[in-house]
């Protein structure tokens, strides 16, 4: 990892910066009031296509080599962003047909940005020649430790294309799949309503049909569609990889994307980037009213860290923070100000999660075009917002903690799955059953026992993990049973998981399929249903409630029921340390179950309050409070002294302790 050059810390801050928005006479003034904030990293360029080459193939970049060298003369690190996110206007005119389609079937035209197919050869083609003719005249400049590709690849819902490229590659890759089209009417069970095929170009994108199209026709339009977002950044990342050697190649992924799957994409890049958005993302997030109330100033106390858990995952242990909301966003339906103390306690909780960088959104907030509303570090007209005092108050913060050392692993998995939320959407058989609702429900109630968590993908080996749980996750790969078998750790399944095959079918020995050992259980029915019919369950002497979605489960004998519905079905199973929930629980309900799990996993495990959380780095503990109340955090925390902050936090604050261990 290439380091900051601040000897005090193993870490840094970033910021993103539009020089091309800017008169070149402020760029110094810029730079130098960045270093005094304590900034080190600096991300540029992604937006700014028609700058570079203002007509096809007149190319300019004098005024980003001076940026680089205004940026490096100050000690500052550049991330270069390749600007293939806002093809312009030229280009879009000569290339119709890279634009991206609805699934109305019209093209989303010029005007903003992301307007490309992944599936268009041609666009993949004139992103391939700007990246070579960038990399080629500024990939080796020394202020460069780092490139992005792109910008929030599938942003604007833009994953899925309707286009006559996107079928034709759609037909390619089935052929590569299936072979023959026997194979693919036998896995997709086209005799079902005479669907067969008698050739694949035969075969239409799964849209326009009268009623619901077959869901193994969708599953695979999913796949494709991911796929294509791999390919278009391995164009990217191979030029990069040839020209501009030594440096890391990253992507800024987004909240509670589900359209690709970033494992795949994360394959052919060296750090998992993310833009976290707390505020903005808390408000569009399906969550309580009270709930949203309680947090609409700090932010939903598991949402940032569930995505810094994720993406240190699908990094490999490597992610950053690429864009970190300042103040007021504005994009959401309502967009709050952050309570003062917020900006700096996000940023300590990125690191907290093992972030490398934690970077800033936006230098400066722009007074023109569509984010004029968006805060940034500084007003419009230069001056310092609340922001860049936190940003600085960050920086000493980090100087006086010294190096922060590696995240330690963590005792507790959560796998997580891109084609588990495909299928879930593709027939969800209940309108309220949401993939990251249940995986996101999993994930808060075992941080709010305390716990450190890797959020994992389904290749991942799950050695060493003494809990693991699986949310929900129809189509269980062969490789993922058969760690999960032999892992050794207190295994937690979810409904639906297992209930499907790879081509979405029921599997021949019913769910949980693959798990069936595992679980020793199989599944005879399922109900989903509106709040108003949820089904009591008991557990622990008390009363909760499946509140959605519930199955009929037999078990197998020596199969053991820690739970039952009150009509007298299994809610809870248990066969060595497999563990299978028959039905969507009540956050109280869910709670217990995690918490006996992770006793019983032995695990040390804390009962924290609503806004509470806790992470461990290195030897220090670091305690936030989400509020919305002051918080008294000496019953819950031992530590032998505090490094920052003390015993009562108040909402928006941190303390850090030093650990023993
Ligand atoms: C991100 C995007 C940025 C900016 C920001 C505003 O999604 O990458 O370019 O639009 O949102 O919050």
């Amino acid at each position: 990892m290439p380091q900051a050059s601040s000897k005090a810390t193993d870490v840094s801050i970033g910021v993103c910066y539009y020089p091309e928005h800017w008169p070149e006479a402020v760029w110094a003034e810029d730079a130098r009031r960045m270093r005094e904030a304590g900034i080190s990293r600096v991300r540029i360029g992604e937006f700014a296509w028609s700058r570079l080459e203002p007509s096809p193939g007149e190319y300019d970049f004098g005024w980003l080599v001076r940026a680089l060298d205004v940026l490096h003369g100050e000690g500052l690190e550049v991330i270069l962003g390749t600007p293939t996110a806002t093809p312009p206007k030229w280009l879009v005119d000569a290339m119709p047909g890279m634009l991206p389609v609805g699934r109305d079937g019209r093209p989303r035209g010029f005007a903003s940005r992301r307007h490309y197919c992944f599936s268009h050869a041609g666009y993949r083609r004139e992103c391939a020649r700007i990246v070579r003719a960038l990399a080629e005249r500024v990939g080796a400049h020394p202020g460069i430790v780092a490139w992005q590709t792109d910008n929030e690849y599938g942003c604007h819902n833009t994953v899925l294309s309707w286009s006559d490229e996107a079928k034709l590659g759609f037909r390619h890759w089935l052929r590569d799949r299936y072979g023959a089209i026997a194979a693919l009417n036998e896995a997709w069970g086209n005799v079902f309503w005479s669907m067969e095929y008698r050739d694949f170009d035969e075969i239409d994108l799964p849209a326009g049909a009268v009623t619901e199209t077959n869901p193994a026709h969708r599953a695979d339009f999913h796949r494709y569609s991911s796929d294509q977002v791999a390919a278009f950044n391995r164009v990217q990342t191979d030029v990069i990889r040839g020209l501009s050697p030594g440096r890391d190649i990253l992507h800024n992924f987004m909240t509670f994307f589900l359209d690709f799957d970033h494992y795949e994409t994360m394959k052919d890049l060296d750090i998992a980037t993310w833009d976290s958005y707390p505020l903005g993302s808390l408000d569009v997030f399906p969550a309580p009213a009270e709930h949203k109330a309680a947090f609409a100033r700090t932010g939903d106390p598991d949402l940032q860290a569930f995505h810094h858990d994720l993406y240190r995952g699908a990094g490999r242990g490597r992610f950053w923070v690429m864009e970190q909301q300042p103040g007021p966003v504005n994009w959401a339906d309502y967009n709050l100000d952050a309570l003062p103390g917020l900006v700096r306690l996000w940023g300590l909780e990125g690191f907290a999660h093992g972030a490398e960088t934690m970077s800033y959104f936006r230098w400066r907030q722009a007074p023109f075009a569509q984010e004029q509303f968006h805060a940034g570090l500084n007003l419009p007209d230069g001056s310092p917002d609340r922001a860049y005092h936190e940003v600085k108050q960050l920086s000493a913060d980090l100087a006086a903690l010294g190096p922060l050392g590696a995240p330690a692993p963590a005792k507790a998995a959560l796998v997580f799955s891109y084609e588990a939320s495909w299928f879930l959407r593709i027939q969800p058989q209940g309108r309220n059953f949401s993939y990251i609702e249940q995986a996101f429900a999993m994930y808060r109630a075992l941080r709010r026992l305390g716990l450190d968590v890797d959020i994992v993908g389904p290749e991942a080996a799950l050695a060493g993990y003494a809990l693991v749980l699986v949310p929900s996750m129809p189509h269980v790969p062969e490789r993922l049973a058969a760690e999960l078998e032999r892992c050794g750790g207190t295994v937690l399944a979810g409904p639906r998981t297992g209930s499907r095959t790879a081509s979405h079918r029921i599997p021949d020995n019913l769910a949980p399929g693959p798990l069936a050992g595992l679980l020793g259980l199989r599944v005879t029915r399922v109900e989903s249903y509106r709040a108003y019919s949820a089904v009591p369950v008991r557990y622990e002497n008390a009363t909760f409630r499946f509140d959605r979605w519930r199955e009929f489960v037999e078990p197998a004998v020596g199969t053991e029921v820690l739970a039952e519905t009150e009509d007298g079905h299994p809610a809870l199973t248990r066969r060595g340390r497999a563990h299978y929930l028959a039905g969507a629980p009540d956050e109280a309900l869910l709670q217990r179950i995690v918490a006996r799990l992770a006793g019983e996993a032995g695990l040390e495990t804390l009962d924290l309050p609503a806004g509470l959380r806790t992470r461990t780095r290195g030897s220090r503990r670091f305690v936030f409070n989400y509020g919305p109340q002051p918080a008294d955090i000496s019953p819950h925390f031992t530590g032998t002294s505090f490094a920052l902050g003390g015993a009562r936090l108040e909402a928006g604050a941190v303390a850090v302790l030093r650990t023993e261990g």
